[in-house]
């Protein structure tokens, strides 16, 4: 028999829609959250209050009408970023967060930032009036080896950027190993850390074993199996610092299975019906609703989402699009490796 819960509608705390067709093409998948963080490395890259307002208003024309998806838009951070624009711009309620890419440590992000000393004054604004500074956690030091640069990080810039400036709040996102976790956990009083999707259900082993697997690559990217636990320990733990930020991060295939192939996993189309999954494999139902609708607007100091969706437990497997086209290409959809038997809708 089919079984259903209902729960306040979700939110995803780290999104990319992209712009273009791709934007046109994906951004329906995410119109059943309430909010999402909306990533900010585009190319170029959204720097200015003015261009967060102008990519908004593209967001909202792409969103099928009675979408309920409100486009939290953020920042990227560069050496050359203006406090007073930032600080404006969070003041006129067109952005939410700052997000800070390590120069090189991730897709489109170039214009990252090398020197930390150069853009204290604009973590110092934030810190002042409590925007918050969203994190990839990620050194690109090519000596370190690419599992360890999520530990590195912490080290090396993490705790000093939060040191030097007392009273920012700090996501650090998508964290992928126990060390993340560790971290957000003992600093919780100022730091949120997002979840992504997949990092809950795929190891190394996914990209690497067998073949190599394109469509598993992301980043960070996805780490021994001690550390998916350590993540899904945290997650359906329902603990306040931990939250759902889906890094859906879609990439034509063309892109993805090249001989240098870009980074992301596209997990918008089914990423509730994996969630509920993974929660009732772990005996955490009851606990889904703090990690995908109340911890994040807690964190970022929101009310949750008023309106509800219902999840429903179907006795046969769901399909969902295994590929969706976006103008002539197309962007293959996360594949959980498992049938999923949740389905969610506005209740
Ligand atoms: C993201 C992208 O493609 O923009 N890729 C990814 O693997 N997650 C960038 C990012 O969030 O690191
Ligand atoms: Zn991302």
């Amino acid at each position: 028999m089919n079984t259903s819960l209902t729960l306040r509608r979700p939110d995803d705390w780290h999104l990319h829609l992209r712009d273009g067709a791709m934007l046109a093409a994906v951004a329906p998948y995410s119109a059943d959250f309430g909010r999402a963080i909306i990533m900010p490395n585009l190319v170029p890259p959204v720097v200015t209050g003015d261009q967060a307002r102008a990519y908004r208003d593209r967001i909202r024309a792409a969103l099928p009408s009675g979408a309920a998806l409100q486009p939290l838009m953020t920042l990227y951070l560069t050496e050359t970023t203006d406090p007073a624009d930032v600080v404006a711009a969070h003041a006129a309620g067109v952005i939410a967060a700052v997000k800070l890419y390590p120069a090189g440590a991730t897709t489109n992000s170039a214009s990252g930032v090398t020197d930390f000393d150069r853009v204290r004054p604009v973590l110092e604004a934030m810190a002042e009036a409590g925007i918050p500074l969203c994190v990839h956690g990620e050194v690109t030091d090519p000596a370190v080896d690419i599992f360890d640069r999520e530990a590195v990080f912490i080290d090396r810039v993490l705790d000093p950027v939060r040191r030097a400036t007392p009273g920012l709040r700090v996501v650090m996102e998508h964290i992928t190993t126990s060390d993340g976790v560790a971290y957000v956990t003992e600093n919780a009083s100022n730091m949120g850390g997002t979840i992504t999707t997949h990092h809950l259900v795929i190891n190394r082993n996914a990209i690497l074993a067998g073949g190599i697997r394109p469509h598993y690559y992301c980043l960070p990217v996805a780490k021994r199996e001690t550390h998916r636990l350590a993540l899904r320990k945290a997650a359906t733990s329902g603990q306040g610092p931990f939250f759902l930020g889906t890094d859906s991060a879609p990439h034509s295939d063309r892109a993805k299975l090249a001989p240098c192939g870009c980074a992301g996993c596209f997990t918008a189309p089914n990423t509730v019906s994996i969630l509920a999954q993974v929660f009732e494999e772990d005996g955490a139902l009851d606990r889904l609703e703090a990690f995908i609708s109340l911890n994040g607007p807690a964190f970022y100091r929101m009310a949750p989402n008023e309106d509800r969706i219902r999840l429903t437990r179907h006795d046969s497997a769901v399909s969902y699009p295994t590929e969706i086209a976006a103008g002539d290409e197309t962007v293959t959809v996360f594949d959980p490796g498992f049938p999923l038997f949740w389905t969610s809708e506005p209740a």
